[in-house]
């Protein structure tokens, strides 16, 4: 039994892989093998002989599997330190640029109008494409017979024949995110919220989708004045320039009491758009203070309650600041023109970091 395990306890130590060891394992502990093969005989032997042969019999038959163990986990340990040498990979090392496509103009304009109301207390809202007739028009105080459902128009959904409820429509304008913000959330509130609308309309300045992103602040002592600073500093942080001349119109929408539209101050030289200085001004938006019939329509109290509301095109906006001619071109996803006007990937726009790059 000696010679046996010195046999196997070398054989096992010289096992060079794996395999090797499995060779040696089947050889000693194998159905037919050496040590098995004695186990057999125990049978014809004498009781008292049975008992001190089995005895060391097993006592061998477990250091053998021992020493098996013991060997094949050193071997995996080797396999794996041996993958882990020839296989390393520096991860330090300089990334390779890959070309992944551009973030479209519209996307980087978002992200941007959206770190800067952020930067303001602005949360985003959002609310669905196809909009019930009641929340883009009647609970904006937009009633049924009223002029301003001609001028949105309107893309319909269908309804059977049969059906006599309101159709749903695309929504014309961002505006029923704010009654869907205030209803979910109540006041006070700060939303801003980015999308798309959908109006029948295209043509040089016009297509049939376009972006919008609407602007809510509701809480007890909000004026026009804080509507004034706010947009003065949105165009300042936005077009990236050290000051800007907005000028409010008067102006009527059915949501908001006083309605104000806004132009900015710009000129036009050798075909270049400059924002901050010039003669000319460019209309940017619509604004106003939150109509008493629109705050009630979301379930706010207009006793308690007031505030200021915005609706910019978004589209217009990334026009003016990128030097884009034409609107057109923004939804025909010309790789062209996705490469000349689009936005590295993974550059997000934020106000430390200055929002355009
Ligand atoms: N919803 C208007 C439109 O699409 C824009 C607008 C004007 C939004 C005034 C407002 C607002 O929130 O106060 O033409």
């Amino acid at each position: 039994m000696q010679d046996l395990k010195a046999k196997y306890l070398s054989a096992i130590a010289n096992a060079a892989d794996e395999s090797a060891l499995e060779d040696v394992r089947l050889a000693a502990l194998g159905k037919k093998g050496e040590i098995s093969a004695l186990m057999a005989t125990l049978g014809k032997m004498e009781a008292d002989q049975r008992k001190v042969t089995g005895a060391a019999l097993n006592l061998l038959k477990d250091e053998i599997d021992a020493a098996l163990r013991a060997k094949k986990a050193a071997l995996g340990d080797a396999a794996l330190d041996e993958r882990l040498r020839s296989e390393w990979l520096d991860v330090t090392l300089p990334a390779r640029p890959r070309r992944m496509g551009t973030i479209h103009p519209v996307s980087q304009v978002m992200e941007e109008l959206t770190a800067i109301f952020a930067d303001m207390g602005f949360a985003v809202a959002e609310g669905p494409q196809v909009e019930s007739d009641w929340y883009n028009f009647d609970a904006l105080n937009i009633p049924p017979e009223h002029p301003a459902r001609q001028e949105h128009d309107t893309f319909f959904m269908h309804r059977a024949p049969d059906d006599t409820r309101p159709p749903h429509v695309l929504r014309t304008h961002t505006s029923p995110v704010q009654i869907r913000a205030m209803t979910e959330q109540g006041a006070p509130i700060r939303v801003i919220a980015p999308g798309r609308v959908y109006r029948m309309d295209m043509d040089q300045t016009h297509t049939p989708m376009f972006h919008q992103v609407e602007g809510l602040a509701i809480d007890r002592n909000i004026s026009m004045a804080n509507l004034k600073w706010c947009l003065e500093e949105f165009c300042r942080a936005f077009f990236e320039v050290p000051s800007v001349e907005l000028r409010f119109r008067a102006s009527h929408f059915p949501f908001t009491e006083p309605s104000a539209e806004v132009d900015i101050r710009c000129s036009w030289e050798g075909g270049q758009l400059k924002i901050g200085q010039g003669d000319k001004w460019m209309e940017i938006l619509g604004s106003g203070m939150v109509h008493p019939k629109v705050l009630t329509a979301a379930g706010v109290d207009p006793t308690q309650w007031q505030g200021f509301a915005f609706g910019m095109g978004i589209d217009r906006i990334a026009m003016l600041k990128y030097g884009i001619p034409d609107l057109r071109a923004f939804f025909e996803s010309d790789l062209r023109w996705l490469r000349h006007y689009g936005f590295a990937a993974l550059d997000m726009p934020d106000l430390a970091g200055g929002l355009s790059g």
